[in-house]
């Protein structure tokens, strides 16, 4: 019989002193091995305090870049580094230098997903679970430019009745497979379930939501709904997490096709390589970490 992979990587865990941090997409093995699962606002968060030496980032290279940023003090490994996320890479320093350039009063919002550089030229970062808020810590008369994803920025200003928002064009190729059709097919097929989306989703499949949220705020709504049947808009990795801590709810995907190939190239075996050789260190050029770091700690202040 061969050796149980589970097994080697908690060996492994042990012998390097790390903790495994786990995206909410992340294929179910590498969810369930790891001492967290989460929303990239919670990762962060368990990122910035634990003591660990190690930390085994599975998720996408913006992510683990966030951990290296924060905790600078512990050693940020990637099972797989090719894991990259293409809305990160949809906006470019230059490109937003030049939008500054053209609004120099406005602020900048970056969600997380983007380069420590792109960051750096933030004044504040979020994510899908605080884009409100941080949105609403700007006075309603300052104009604002959100980069890269402008879904989540259009959703956020429509929540807070803003009309300056400057929006880049960068969008998530994942989330933007699953169609308004797709929802109404669905609830016509299960006319009593609620509808829970992800705000990368476009406009017109947020519209057909009871509940737009973050990958943790869809399974705290799953969990809580009274109605036992919800239809899911997000990566399809959501399904096993929310199976796994309620599994009394019918929960039917909006879309097959919403699976990010990116999150799915961390395996159990990538793990036990990556634990064995401690390789796919994530480093971050001191500079532009600075600056990063900056515009995430101010998001962290104002939703610790
Ligand atoms: P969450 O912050 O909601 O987990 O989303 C991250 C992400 O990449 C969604 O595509
Ligand atoms: Fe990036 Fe979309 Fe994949 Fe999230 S689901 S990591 S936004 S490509």
């Amino acid at each position: 019989m061969g050796v149980d992979l589970t097994d080697r990587v908690r060996e492994l865990k042990e012998k390097r002193k790390a903790v495994i941090l786990a995206h909410n997409y992340q294929r179910g093995e590498v969810q369930d091995v790891a001492d967290f699962a989460g929303d990239s606002l919670e990762l962060a968060r368990k990122a910035r305090e634990t003591d660990a030496q190690v930390i085994l980032f599975c998720g996408v290279h913006f992510m683990a870049e966030m951990a290296a940023i924060i905790n600078p003090q512990r050693t940020v490994l990637m099972p797989d580094p090719n894991a990259g996320c293409p809305m990160a890479d949809m906006v470019t320093v230059r490109g937003l230098r030049e939008l500054k350039a053209k609004h120099p009063d406005a602020a900048v919002i970056c969600y997380v997903n983007s380069s420590a550089a792109t960051k750096a030229q933030s004044d504040v970062c979020c994510t899908s679970a605080n884009a409100v808020r941080i949105m609403a810590s700007f006075e309603p008369g300052r104009e604002i430019i959100f980069v890269p994803d402008k879904s989540l920025g259009a959703w956020a200003a429509e929540k807070l009745g803003r009309d300056n928002v400057i929006l880049w064009e960068g969008f998530c190729p994942t989330h933007h497979r699953i169609l308004a059709r797709d929802i109404r097919e669905r609830k016509a097929e299960h006319p009593n379930a609620k509808v829970a989306v992800h705000p990368e989703c476009t406009e017109e499949v947020r519209a057909l939501a009871d509940e737009v949220a973050s990958t943790s705020g869809i399974l705290r709504f799953a969990c809580e709904n009274t109605a036992s049947e919800v239809i899911m808009g997000t990566e399809i990795g959501m399904l096993h997490r929310i199976r796994k801590e309620c599994p009394d709810v019918a929960l039917y995907a909006a879309s097959q096709l919403a699976d990010c190939p990116n999150m799915k190239l961390n395996t159990l075996e990538k793990m036990v390589w990556s634990l064995e050789d401690m390789e796919h260190e994530v480093s971050v050029d001191p500079a532009v970490a600075e600056g990063a770091k900056r515009a995430i700690e101010r998001m962290l202040e104002i939703t610790p």
